[in-house]
C-alpha cells in the first residue's frame, strides 16, 4: 500500500488553543483524523506524528528512507526558519516532500519569510489553514 507520513513541528501540539486568531480553530487531532479518512478512501495509509524536538522529527525522517514511505508532508513549524539539519534529513528521502503552513508566512515576519524545508520540497503550501494538509494528501496520492 502506498504510504505518507505527515510530520507536524513544535507547538502543533497546541492548536486549537494556540493563537486561534492565526492557527484556527481545529486541533491536531481533527486534521490527523480527517487525513487518515481522506487516505483510506484513496488507498492509501498515512501515519500522522508531531514533535517538539528537532532530533526526533529528524529520526522519523530518516526511518522514512528506509519503510516505504513515498512522501512526507510536514508542517516543520519554527523550524522552518532554522533547521540546516531538517533539510539535510530531507534532502536523504528519495520520495515526495510536501510542506505545509497553516498561515500565510510571507504575510507575517520576516523571520518567517525564509524556509530551510522550501529548498528541498517539491510543492509549499501556506495559508490555507487545514485545508493545507487536505490539499497536500490529494497532490501526494494524484502524483503516484
Ligand atoms: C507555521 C508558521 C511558522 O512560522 C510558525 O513558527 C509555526 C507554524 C504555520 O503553520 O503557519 O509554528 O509553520
Amino acid at each position: 500500500m502506498n504510504k505518507a507520513l505527515v510530520l507536524h513541528g513544535p507547538n502543533l501540539n497546541l492548536l486549537g488553543t494556540r493563537q486561534p486568531e492565526v492557527y484556527g480553530h481545529e486541533t491536531l487531532d481533527d486534521i490527523n483524523n480527517t487525513l487518515h479518512e481522506q487516505a483510506a478512501l484513496g488507498g492509501w495509509e498515512v501515519t500522522c506524528r508531531q514533535s517538539n524536538h528537532e532530533g526526533e522529527l529528524i529520526d522519523w525522517i530518516q526511518a522514512a528512507r528506509l519503510d516505504g514511505t513515498a512522501a512526507i508532508i510536514i508542517n516543520p513549524a519554527a523550524y522552518t526558519h532554522t533547521s540546516v539539519a531538517i533539510l539535510d534529513a530531507l534532502n536523504a528521502f528519495d520520495g515526495r516532500v510536501i510542506e505545509v503552513h497553516l498561515s500565510n508566512v510571507h504575510r507575517r515576519e520576516s523571520f518567517r519569510h525564509h524556509s530551510y524545508v522550501s529548498l528541498r520540497a517539491d510543492g509549499v503550501i501556506a495559508g490555507l489553514g487545514t485545508q493545507g494538509y487536505r490539499a497536500a494528501l490529494e497532490a501526494v496520492m494524484r502524483s503516484n
